[in-house]
């Protein structure tokens, strides 16, 4: 089966490629690159030893999406195409709505009018905002501080809508919580343009040494050591979750809300130390104000994600470390 995958130059897109073609299906991508290069494809290639078809286009230009659809007997598509900076998004709104939003519309636009209604949409842990209780379950209240969040949840609502008009969409809405790690071989990991926002990326490039410290936002959050508690995701193990929900899509009557986690939160300085034990890296820090917009704790009830799709995380937050390293060490200047 052909699976369309949107943005799958980017991080999470290119191991959930992998984990695709390692599985038998056949994967055609499109991305712009905005914020990703082509020669982490050249990668997937070259470890898989299979062919991906290549689009470099916007999911926005629906004759891009026309082209693909006519020539390709698409069976699913993954969608991770968007854009994800939350600080960006407070300074550039629309640019979040179009792009996200507006690339979403235009997609399943498409795809509604190919009669292709398997869908996964990447969604983000983002929308519970501040939870009163952790673990978080899918049920949860939800609540938006920022137009990248309000993005995901608009979608999400979309979705549904598209679900009630016409029951034969499948469709699966996929919650991740904190993805880091990388592949085990080192050729593909996150690859932030400019100074990373993320903490893993920010952790190994001081390791590196193009950052000198970590700068670690708020120590008086009620946590054990004070600071922000997260439940990390290893990728590959994000990338076998889209696999799971390909390959259960049509099993269920309903959209699907499932959270992508470990089920386990960690704070900052368990981070840094499990790193440091890890890879025998010392990483500088200092303590700073707290980081308006992020809260004291977050990690997922992984229960769902069990029993409807039969996935579980396997990796440990030492084996993230280890990836997160073996990647930035590999590649310390990323793609280019
Ligand atoms: P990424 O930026 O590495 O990947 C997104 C890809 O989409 C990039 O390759 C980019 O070039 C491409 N893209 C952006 N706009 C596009 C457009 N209009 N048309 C075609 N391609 C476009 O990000 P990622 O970390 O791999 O995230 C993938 C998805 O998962 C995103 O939707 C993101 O919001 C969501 N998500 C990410 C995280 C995270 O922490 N990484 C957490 C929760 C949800
Ligand atoms: C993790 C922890 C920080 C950087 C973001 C998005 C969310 C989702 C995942 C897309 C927090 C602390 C961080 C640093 C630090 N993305 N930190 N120093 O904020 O949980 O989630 O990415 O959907 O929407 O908001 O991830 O990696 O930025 O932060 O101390 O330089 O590390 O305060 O406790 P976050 P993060």
């Amino acid at each position: 089966m052909w699976v369309l995958v949107t943005g799958g130059a980017g991080f999470i897109g290119t191991h959930t490629c992998i984990e695709l073609l390692e599985n038998g299906y056949n994967v055609i991508v499109i991305d712009n690159l905005s914020n990703s290069s082509k020669i982490s494809l050249d990668r997937v290639r070259k470890i898989t030893g299979n062919s991906i078809e290549f689009f470099h286009d916007d999911v926005r230009d629906k004759d891009a999406l026309n082209k693909i659809f006519t020539n390709y007997d698409v069976g699913a598509v993954i969608h991770f195409a968007g854009l994800k900076a939350v600080g960006e998004s407070v300074a550039k709104p629309l640019e979040y709505y179009d792009n996200n939003i507006g690339g979403t519309i235009n997609l399943c636009q498409v795809m509604d009018a190919f009669n292709v209604k398997n869908i996964v949409f990447s969604s983000s842990a983002t929308v519970y905002g501040e939870p009163d209780v952790v673990p978080i379950k899918e049920n949860f209240p939800l609540a938006v501080t920022n137009p990248y969040g309000r993005s995901k949840l608009i979608i999400e609502e979309i979705l549904h809508d598209l679900h009630v008009s016409d029951k034969d969409w499948n469709i699966a809405l996929l919650r991740y919580f904190n993805p880091i790690g990388a592949h085990e071989s080192g050729l593909f990991g996150e690859d932030p343009m400019g100074t990373p926002n993320n903490i893993m990326p920010y952790i190994t490039q001081v390791g590196i040494g193009i950052l000198d410290k970590l700068k670690i936002f708020g120590n008086d959050y009620d946590t054990i050591d004070g600071t922000g508690m997260r439940d990390y995701i290893h990728v590959v193990d994000l990338a076998k979750g889209h696999v799971a929900a390909i390959k259960a899509m049509g099993s269920f009557d309903d959209i699907i809300t499932v959270n992508l986690g470990t089920g386990s939160g960690y704070t900052v300085l368990e981070l840094v130390n499990a790193f440091e034990v890890t890879t025998g890296i010392k990483i500088p820090y200092e303590f700073v104000e707290r980081r308006p917009g992020d809260i004291a704790r977050c990690y997922a009830d992984v229960s769902l994600a069990k029993e409807l799709l039969g996935w579980a995380s396997e990796k440990t937050l030492n084996d993230m470390c280890r990836d997160s390293w073996n990647w930035q060490s590999k590649n310390p200047n990323g793609y280019e």
